[in-house]
């Protein structure tokens, strides 16, 4: 029996850089193979589209919706879009969010003002916008992708990441409040060290000579530092996206999972 079957899910963020599998890309799929239908939204069509193709792969069904998370016309109309297609909206998987490197001292305001804004409305915005259908619904369910970047320093100064992402943890918790009488659940995902375009993007910006870079060797070392002593796969970040939306999840609200291999019990 697939948990999710007759559900609609929007995803956000639902491509991937370069072709490759992000935990937006992976978790489209895996809501698709539980069942639900997707929405796989991104400020990139084709990134968008390849998922969709990924999921119809699987034997799902999908619309690739192109928008920014950030700007409230295009977000409105992708909800439109999604709805007009399908009819309804039960599961907001808000995944989007962006890394700029540094700390207090070295960020730059524009980078700082990049990240509060994309990372901060890409849980914002969505969420205002579909609310009200599922109000109207009488239920659903809003997950929102954090990391343990939110609870803690990891190692490496990225502040302006860590305080957005730990902003998220707090907007989840007020929202779970706000929209539990109309019976919408809403939790956060906290990511640990996940192999994804982005992650070895984010190795290679802080590179000198990203060509030097000896991805096996890394690999063993982050390993090395996880508990369960492996680094994650977005597929890790999906079953936990499935699990929340889930009705096994019915009792679970303005909570977190982390999805770290035990490197937040560590550092
Ligand atoms: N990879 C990790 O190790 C890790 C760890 C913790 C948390 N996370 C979180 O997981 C989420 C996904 O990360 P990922 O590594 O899969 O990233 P990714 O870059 O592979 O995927 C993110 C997708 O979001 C899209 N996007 C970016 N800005 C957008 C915008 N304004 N509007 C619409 N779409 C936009 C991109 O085009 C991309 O397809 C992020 O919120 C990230 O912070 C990742």
């Amino acid at each position: 029996m697939k948990r999710l079957k007759n559900r609609i899910a929007l995803v956000t963020g639902a491509g991937t850089m370069n072709g490759g599998l992000g935990n937006g890309k992976a978790t489209a799929i895996r809501l698709a193979q539980e069942g639900a239908t997707i929405c796989a939204l991104d400020i990139h069509m084709e990134a968008a589209e390849q998922t969709c193709q990924q999921v119809r792969t699987h034997g799902g069904t999908a619309l690739a919706v192109a928008a920014d998370v950030t700007n409230e016309d295009q977000m409105a109309s992708a909800i439109e879009a999604c709805l007009n297609a399908f009819g309804r909206i039960d599961i907001l998987q808000n995944n989007v969010g962006i890394l700029r490197a540094g700390g207090a001292l070295d960020t730059s305001v524009s980078d700082w003002d990049l990240m509060t804004q994309v990372n901060m409305k890409a849980v914002f915005l969505p969420t205002k916008h579909v609310l009200p259908h599922l109000i109207e619904q009488g239920g659903g369910v809003v997950t929102n992708v954090s990391s343990i970047a939110g609870l803690r320093y990891l190692g490496t100064p990225y502040i302006g990441y860590n305080a957005t992402k730990g902003s998220i943890i707090s907007f989840t918790r007020n929202l779970a409040a706000e929209v539990a009488p109309h019976g919408i659940r809403a939790n956060a995902i906290l990511p640990g060290f996940i192999d994804t375009p982005m992650a070895r993007n984010i190795t290679e910006q802080n590179t000198d000579d990203p060509d030097t870079i000896d991805w096996d060797t890394l690999d063993q070392q982050r390993a090395a530092r996880i508990p369960l002593g492996r680094v994650g796969t977005p597929w890790d970040v999906a079953n936990a996206a499935v699990f929340l939306a889930s009705d096994e999840a019915s009792y679970i609200t303005g909570t977190e999972i982390t999805v770290d291999g035990g490197v937040s019990c560590r550092v």
